[in-house]
């Protein structure tokens, strides 16, 4: 999935990084016997790749379409082949079209006598997820599919959604034609199952009061940067990660009851993170932050030098599209990407 901030690039400079930093500490422990933990997991990519490498592994973030994704890929899985995946998703797919929650708020037919018409979807795709979305909890509710099962069409659902979007990136707008991959017709394309032996759990709570519950030897940290809420850059996959029916306002249609995070808060963010890394009961703590975000570099480094040994590393990469859409009217394409590193004294 087109995530801001996503980490599916820099997935190999941060698995070699976290490497080279335990075998430089002396710590040669096979992957098995340490328990990884990813607050801000996003699209789950980083904790699958440690549960991939036989990790113990803890995925967490403030966004519940997040927590389906971490707990269909990290904690999920359990007993879906491959016959069955395409199975579940060949059933689900033949749901009727509905005229339901997104369709009615989201699409140009459901919104056409409305004073600011939206069309974030065809009308045909709103209709269809709003049908898929419904069958989904008829199905689960009537004992037809396992709860790893559900989180697996769940998270199936949000990621091929994604696809189809008349938006330049992200949800804060919509275009006001619809391009050529929003006029297809969704298809629901299996998200992969992820396999392991180890210990799995997944959050959905604010990393700042989870830290406190946790303890284990390595912590990713990746927060947003700047102050743009993933709530309202992703508030239709919140919705229909969360099939209700909220209060919305404006011409979005953003929901009223959207989290904010202390970390898209110049006021709060250092308070926040220097709660999180004194809090945080973890050998190794890894953080993703590059050099145009509201931390400085420089008090990057004071805050994680007060609690061990701090060093940085850094990485060129290819900025994600959406970063230089509409959000940030970026020229360069490449940037480089840090990661700050602390071996905590605990
Ligand atoms: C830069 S993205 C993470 C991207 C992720 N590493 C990936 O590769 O997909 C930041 C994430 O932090 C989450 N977030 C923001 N504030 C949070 C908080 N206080 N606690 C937990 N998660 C938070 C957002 O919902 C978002 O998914």
């Amino acid at each position: 999935m087109n995530y801001i901030g996503s980490k599916l690039t820099l997935i190999d400079f941060l698995k070699t990084s976290i490497r080279e930093t335990l075998t430089a500490n002396g710590d040669n422990r096979p992957p098995q016997q340490l328990h990884f933990a990813d607050l801000f997991a996003g699209t789950g990519i980083v904790a699958a790749a440690a549960k991939e490498l036989g990790c113990n592994v803890t995925a967490n973030d403030l966004q519940y379409y997040s927590y389906v994704l971490c707990r269909h890929l990290i904690a999920g899985g359990n007993g879906i082949t491959h016959e069955r995946a395409i199975r579940l998703c060949e059933r689900l797919s033949a749901s009727e079209c509905t005229e339901g929650f997104i369709y009615r708020n989201y699409s140009l037919g459901g919104t056409r006598l409305h004073d600011q018409p939206r069309c974030y979807f065809s009308d045909y795709n709103a209709a269809k997820c709003d049908g898929m979305r419904m069958e989904l909890e008829r199905k689960w509710q009537m004992g037809k599919i396992t709860l790893d099962e559900y989180f697996f069409l769940l998270a199936s659902l949000l990621t091929s959604i994604d696809k189809y979007a008349n938006t330049a990136s992200v949800y804060g707008s919509f275009l006001k034609r619809l391009k050529k991959t929003a006029q297809r017709e969704v298809v629901l394309t299996p998200m992969p199952i992820v396999t392991g032996n180890g210990k799995y759990q997944v959050y959905n709570c604010d990393a700042e009061s989870l830290v406190n519950m946790l303890s284990g030897d390595i912590l990713y940290l990746d927060p947003p940067y700047n102050a743009r809420q993933y709530s309202s850059n992703y508030h239709m996959l919140e919705t229909i990660a969360r099939g209700d029916s909220p209060i919305i306002r404006g011409k979005t249609g953003v929901r009223t009851d959207q989290h904010k995070s202390r970390f898209c808060s110049s006021r709060h963010v250092f308070t926040a993170f220097e709660n999180l890394i004194a809090a945080a009961n973890f050998r190794y703590i890894f953080l993703s932050y590059n050099n145009e975000g509201l931390m400085p570099l420089d008090k990057i480094k004071d805050i994680m030098s007060r609690y061990g040994s701090y060093s940085v590393r850094m990485q060129s990469y290819r900025r994600f599209k959406a970063d230089s859409d509409e959000n940030r009217p970026h020229k360069d394409k490449v940037t480089t990407e840090y990661l700050h590193i602390l071996v905590k004294n605990i």
